[in-house]
């Protein structure tokens, strides 16, 4: 029986074609500079996300965590949604190993900051206070059901944050996904932020790394907070050639994942039982089972090869992704049928 990897568009593999252009990559040491991969990424991420300037780090934890750093000083607070990723799913790291305080505010449904939150949030200068370095978004926003934040929603923020001289760093690991699904270039959502971290090792199906960009001065202070982290890499044109080759060829097909995901979504909603939360807007799934214990749930469906997350808060995630055919989909709603009809 075929397995049907629903988990996360962190599964994916690299193509026959990535793995060639792995092999052929030119490489030198890009601590030094040298790397001429690296260079091209970086060259090309920046223009693609109309910033002047880009750098690879190894995650998407990483690329947030430098630019916490590389906006703020220690003892600062970063305003953040109660549902981003930063706050939930990175180790806690700006506390850890930055010194800094995240301030959480409301997300509503939608991944949206409340924007009367933020500016209750935004300190004031007083000496009792630790000052405001960052306000973070999210988009798309996972925790929030792959939802879409549009232009206006981030041009809000933007205006925001200029009230009070904010930067706005932009958690666009699945930025590409939000640019597909809104049918804009991802820079038409990166214009609002001064800084876009995006993901090659989720949907663009590269084997790792994630891509920070922002201004030239921005990116070399993230340049010596990576290396801090740990994240200076030798021949790291290994990486980079895979993230080139995804730039050229992987940004176009997310549309299917997103298709996908609507057909998954619309077969999971017939099935008696199981009940959407909410529908998808780019290829994250995410669902309930009336009358069933949901770990237990996903165990049965792992058995029978289909493979998801149950994410906590009563809501089991598939995602759709690279290596996910229309195909798998049906394969995969057959399956959970059949699962639900033999009851819990
Ligand atoms: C919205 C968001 N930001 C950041 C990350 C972190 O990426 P990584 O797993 O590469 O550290 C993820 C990973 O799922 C994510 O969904």
């Amino acid at each position: 029986m075929k397995t049907i990897d629903l988990r996360s568009d962190t599964v994916t593999l690299p193509s026959p074609a990535m793995r060639q252009a792995i092999a052929e990559a030119e490489l030198g040491d890009d601590v030094f500079g040298d790397d001429p991969t690296v260079n091209r990424l970086e060259a090309m991420a920046a223009k693609v996300m109309g910033k002047e300037a880009a750098l690879l780090t190894t995650s998407g934890t990483q690329s947030n965590l430098a630019a916490m750093l590389a906006h703020c000083q220690r003892g600062d607070e970063v305003i953040v949604g109660d549902e981003a990723h930063i706050l939930h799913y990175e180790a806690g790291g700006a506390f850890a190993l930055g010194g800094l305080g995240l301030r959480p505010v409301r997300n509503d449904e939608q991944g949206r900051l409340d924007l009367q939150e933020v500016r209750r949030a935004i300190r004031g200068r007083d000496v009792h206070f630790p000052p405001t370095g960052l306000i973070c978004v999210e988009n798309t926003h996972n925790r929030c059901g792959g939802s879409v934040l549009s232009e206006d929603d981030l041009a809000a923020v933007r205006r925001l944050a200029d009230e009070y001289g904010l930067p706005v760093h932009l958690d666009g690991a699945r930025l590409f996904n939000a640019a597909a699904a809104l049918g804009v270039p991802a820079s038409r959502l990166a214009r609002y932020a001064d800084s876009v971290a995006f993901s090659l090792c989720k949907g663009l199906a590269c084997p790792v790394g994630s891509v920070l960009c922002g201004s030239r001065e921005f990116i070399a202070g993230a340049r010596r907070f990576r290396k801090m982290l740990g994240g200076g890499m030798r021949q790291a044109g290994i990486i980079a050639a895979a993230g080139v080759y995804a730039l050229e060829n992987m940004v176009d097909r997310l549309a299917e994942d997103h298709d996908n995901a609507r057909l998954l979504a619309d077969g999971l909603s017939s099935i008696p039982g199981i009940v959407l939360a909410p529908p998808p807007q780019s290829n994250l799934v995410f669902f309930t089972a009336e009358g069933w214990d949901l770990g237990e749930l996903v165990r049965r469906l792992g058995q029978r090869s289909v493979l998801c997350l149950d994410e906590g808060g009563g809501r089991i995630r598939m995602v759709t992704h690279y290596g996910i055919e229309r195909a798998d989909v049906e394969e995969a709603l057959v399956r959970v049928r059949e699962l639900m009809a033999a009851g819990a």
